[in-house]
């Protein structure tokens, strides 16, 4: 197995682009395709302040280190959810990662500050787990990226995420989601500019890019994700692609080409109607917040401001300072 580039001995084979390349030719390659996604959706600009949300799973290590690569001015976010040891283990790779590079690395953490963990807040709201996390980290990450002065909030969402998302608000036909399901969302009242520049990367990539950069990463999927639907939407789209390489790749910028702009009005008819929560001031369409509802409904609380933890490692020269207390 040869690289495409220099014919030297190739360590990954991409079926999808029929091409095999060496390890620096992968690094190259995983640059060019997230250059491409931010430059075709002008996702960000030189010089904006980018907030990286990174669980210690492989794809938002590798986006975030493939940022500061490309020169981006890149800090973490970092949420506790109090997944029990899972959450302990992903936050100890997510400060390893930032400490080794000299990065900051942001914390919240959401029992010790909103008084509640997804694991029993979720059984008490009656919610199911993955839609009470993914409430309470969207929320977060919002405010975290407003109050801390970013022009832009990175996820690390990449081409499986996206086509297994895709795949089940299609078989449903969620077509108020489906016009929300762009790799750019821009900044609106109350909401930060959300980008997902790993698109143009399967997981498979990623997590041959974490392996070949060295990056330690949280191999474990979530304990409580048993049952979600999205893994079964993963697997038949892997089922498919072994026979047909590049299906989720058409199946998934095919709808951005041809297809999205067909659900947009509908998804922003959705959001004309917002005012500011009454407890929180996010935005929202009814009184109070989806999230405070849940904060209310898990017997939580809400802290006096936004309880964020600001750690930087000691790599880039500094000596290591305490951690700082934002609030205050
Ligand atoms: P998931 O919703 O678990 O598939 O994660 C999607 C993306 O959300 C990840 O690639 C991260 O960018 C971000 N994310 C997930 N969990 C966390 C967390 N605990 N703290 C910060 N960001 C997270
Ligand atoms: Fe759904 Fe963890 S709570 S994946
Ligand atoms: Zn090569
Ligand atoms: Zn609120």
């Amino acid at each position: 197995m040869k690289c495409v580039t220099c014919r030297g001995p190739a360590v990954i084979d991409i079926r999808r682009q029929n091409a095999n390349y060496c390890v620096d030719h992968f690094f190259e390659q995983c640059r060019r395709q997230v250059n491409r996604a931010i430059s075709d959706w002008d996702m960000i600009s030189p010089g904006d302040r980018v907030l990286v949300a990174v669980s210690g799973g492989k794809d938002s290590l590798a986006i975030w280190d493939l940022l500061v690569e490309l020169g981006h001015q890149a800090d973490g976010l970092y949420i506790g959810l109090g997944i029990g040891d899972y959450s302990d283990v992903s936050g100890q790779y997510a400060r390893e990662f930032a400490d080794s590079r000299g990065l900051l690395l942001r914390t919240i953490d959401l029992p010790g500050s909103y008084g509640y963990d997804i694991p029993s807040g979720s059984r008490a709201a009656r919610r199911a787990p993955c839609s009470a996390c993914g409430l309470s980290k969207r929320h977060l990450f919002d405010t975290a990226a407003l109050e801390g002065g970013y022009d832009v909030l990175v996820t690390g969402h990449n081409l499986d995420d996206e086509a297994a998302v895709l795949f089940g608000n299609t078989l449903h036909w969620h077509t108020e989601y489906l016009g929300r399901q762009l790799p750019v969302l821009p900044a609106r009242a109350g909401f930060p500019k959300k980008v997902k520049p790993l698109v143009r990367l399967t997981e498979r990539e990623t997590a041959a890019y974490c392996v070949l950069r060295g990056i330690d990463y949280l191999v474990d999927e979530c304990p409580m994700a048993a049952g979600n639907r999205h893994i079964s939407y993963k697997e038949a789209l892997n089922d498919i692609e072994v026979r047909s390489p590049g299906a989720k790749h058409s199946f998934y910028f095919g709808f951005l080409d041809r297809a999205a702009a067909l659900f947009t009005p509908e998804a922003d008819a959705d959001r004309e109607d917002l005012t500011a929560c009454t407890s929180c001031g996010a935005p929202t369409t009814a009184e109070v917040c989806a999230f405070c509802r849940l904060v209310d409904r898990a017997g939580g609380h809400h802290p006096s401001a936004v309880p964020v933890q600001l750690s930087r490692g000691p790599a880039a020269g500094a000596s290591r300072r305490p951690s700082t207390n934002e609030e205050s």
